[in-house]
């Protein structure tokens, strides 16, 4: 099948035939549960996987106005061959002057979308779209979400079939304190360390840079991802499909969200199976189950600088553990659309954040922050694995990420932009900090002002200025701007300090800022 121009005269007509349809059709795609018209347009084409459906096309399709993480490959049958079929506008082919035309790595073939479509997604590809609706959402979640609203990701369940509750945290399996609640910090396996690159799960690790090489060279790596056909050179051309459907990650199998550049020999695979604690990741369980027996992880790599109950943080330096940050990055890609770095690990610090059971420390979400921010980032990406999401991990990374900035004596804002979850998830976190701060302050009858907020909580004067926008705080009286809250933000604020939720201990917090030389921050 070859991504033509349209046959047809008119760009729109009704009913067609299955052969009629090219890349860039839009038309009605049954999608949901229950099963309900969407309008999609087609991104790409192959041939259907197994052999003897080899006649078989399957589509990639994106759903108008709704966020790219509900793309998905569809069977014919799917599409609404009798309706209205928009078909692409016909481009006139470009005059190419002999020595003058340039590769621009677009009109791949279809049927290779790993390979066609994998963009190298430049670090910050700024794009953010309001969701208007998720994956297969929460367990037990059936209505999709109406457009407007941010819908529940996820398209988690466990290999058991018990979705989400799986990983049982063992809250009693917490870690041993000193008398004052204290941890100290603890190095493991000496990883402090320089890292050895080879060091992540022996010759059958097919994980980056596990091929012996032991000195790391950026143009090498770019080359490689590239010519393993993962990534293109053309910063334009963004991913547009996703190159794997599930991951299976410790006792959870998990739905992917987007295009993230693993290498393209794994892009048809029905399940990509992850070690969840050196995150190498292989094509077959048995692959799995061998580097398990080799790989002594329990957790991940780095300082352990927060132990409460069974919740752990870890520092990694991704100078020190560039094999496992990079992998952390290329899982994180798969659920993050915007923004996400693969290679250039070195100028940033990742802080992981664990639950303890007793078979050890697993990965619920990590953020990254870079060494040096000249904007004040205190986060750069930040992201909860799909299968804990909306348990409140989120707001606990959040919650972490500014008692890092208080201990830095700094004022500290997330990499924009946001997500529309991240933008979600922070003004939910901004929004409750402030007006719990402002009813315990109204106690004392002293006023704060904007930069008091700013100074008492770590966050960024903008970022509570437009919080109090949001909640409609901010009244302008006898000639000035006053803070007024309204009866409902105070009892939305009441209500959530009644829950019982996971809260940081800044005690538990043993960490110093590490402040790096000018020679150690020269990563180029
Ligand atoms: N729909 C509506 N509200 C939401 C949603 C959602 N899907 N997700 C989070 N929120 C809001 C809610 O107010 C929620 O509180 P509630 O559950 O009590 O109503 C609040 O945010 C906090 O929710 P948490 O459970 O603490 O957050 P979670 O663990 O789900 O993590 C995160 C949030 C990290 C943004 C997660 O959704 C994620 O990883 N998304 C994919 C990656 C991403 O988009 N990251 C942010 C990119 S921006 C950046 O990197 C700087
Ligand atoms: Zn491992």
């Amino acid at each position: 099948m070859s991504a033509a121009s349209s046959p047809f005269p008119s760009t729109v007509i009704t009913g067609g035939t299955i052969g009629s349809i090219i890349i860039g059709c839009k038309l009605q795609v049954l999608h949901g549960n229950p099963p309900e018209y969407r309008k999609a347009e087609i991104l790409s084409i192959r041939p259907t996987p197994t052999p003897e459906d080899a006649t078989r096309s399957e589509y990639y399709v994106h759903y108008s106005d709704y966020n790219k993480r509900l793309d998905e490959w569809v069977v014919p049958e799917r599409l609404n061959l009798l309706g209205e079929i928009e078909f692409p506008k016909v481009k006139k082919p470009k005059t190419v002057l002999a020595g003058i035309g340039k590769e621009t790595g677009k009109g791949s073939e279809p049927g290779t979308p790993g390979a066609s479509n994998g963009g190298r997604v430049a670090k910050n590809n700024r794009k953010s779209n309001l969701s208007k609706a998720s994956k297969a959402g929460k367990a037990g979640d059936t209505a999709s979400p109406a457009p407007g609203t941010p819908g529940t990701p996820g398209g988690a369940s466990t290999v058991a079939g018990n979705k989400r509750k799986a990983s049982a945290m063992d809250e009693a399996g917490g870690a041993s304190q000193d008398k004052d609640g204290q941890v100290p910090s603890i190095k493991v396996n000496g990883e402090d360390e320089d890292e050895d690159e080879d060091g992540q799960g022996g010759d059958d690790t097919p994980g980056l840079d596990d091929d012996g090489a032991s000195e790391y060279s950026k143009e090498r790596e770019i080359e490689k991802l590239r010519t393993s056909g993962s990534m293109t050179q053309d910063p334009h051309e963004v991913a547009r499909v996703k190159n794997l459907n599930m991951i299976q990650f410790g006792k959870h199998e998990v739905e992917t969200w987007y295009f993230s550049p693993y290498p393209v020999e794994y892009a048809h695979l029905p399940i990509l199976y992850i070690c969840e604690f050196c995150l190498s990741y292989f094509p077959a369980v048995k692959q799995l189950s061998r580097h398990r027996t080799k790989c002594s992880l329990q957790h991940p790599p780095g300082n352990e600088i927060y132990r409460k109950d069974n919740i752990s943080f870890f520092e990694i330096d991704g100078r020190k553990q560039k094999v496992y940050c990079r992998n952390l990055c290329l899982l994180s890609k798969l659920f993050l659309d915007h923004k996400a770095l693969y290679y250039d690990v070195d100028p940033f610090l990742f802080y992981v954040m664990t639950v303890r059971d007793e078979d050890g420390a697993h990965l619920i979400g990590y953020f990254s922050k870079e060494k040096e921010s000249s904007e004040q980032y205190n986060v750069a990406c930040i992201l909860t694995l799909p299968q804990y999401q909306r348990m409140g991990y989120g707001r606990l990374l959040i919650a972490f990420s500014y008692e890092l900035s208080k201990v830095e004596k700094r004022l500290g804002s997330p990499e924009k932009p946001l997500s529309d979850l991240g933008l979600l998830s922070y003004r939910a976190f901004w929004s409750e900090a402030i007006v719990i701060l402002l009813l315990e302050q109204h106690k004392t009858g002293v006023e704060l002002s904007i930069d008091d907020i700013a100074s008492r909580t770590a966050f960024q004067p903008t970022d509570v200025l437009h919080t109090l926008q949001t909640l409609n705080a901010l009244k302008y009286y006898h000639g000035q701007y006053v803070i007024v809250l309204s009866e409902t933000v105070i009892k939305n604020a009441e209500r959530a300090l009644k829950k019982s939720r996971r809260e940081i201990d800044p005690r538990a917090l043993v960490w110093k800022p590490i402040h790096f030389t000018a020679t150690q921050l020269r990563f180029l």
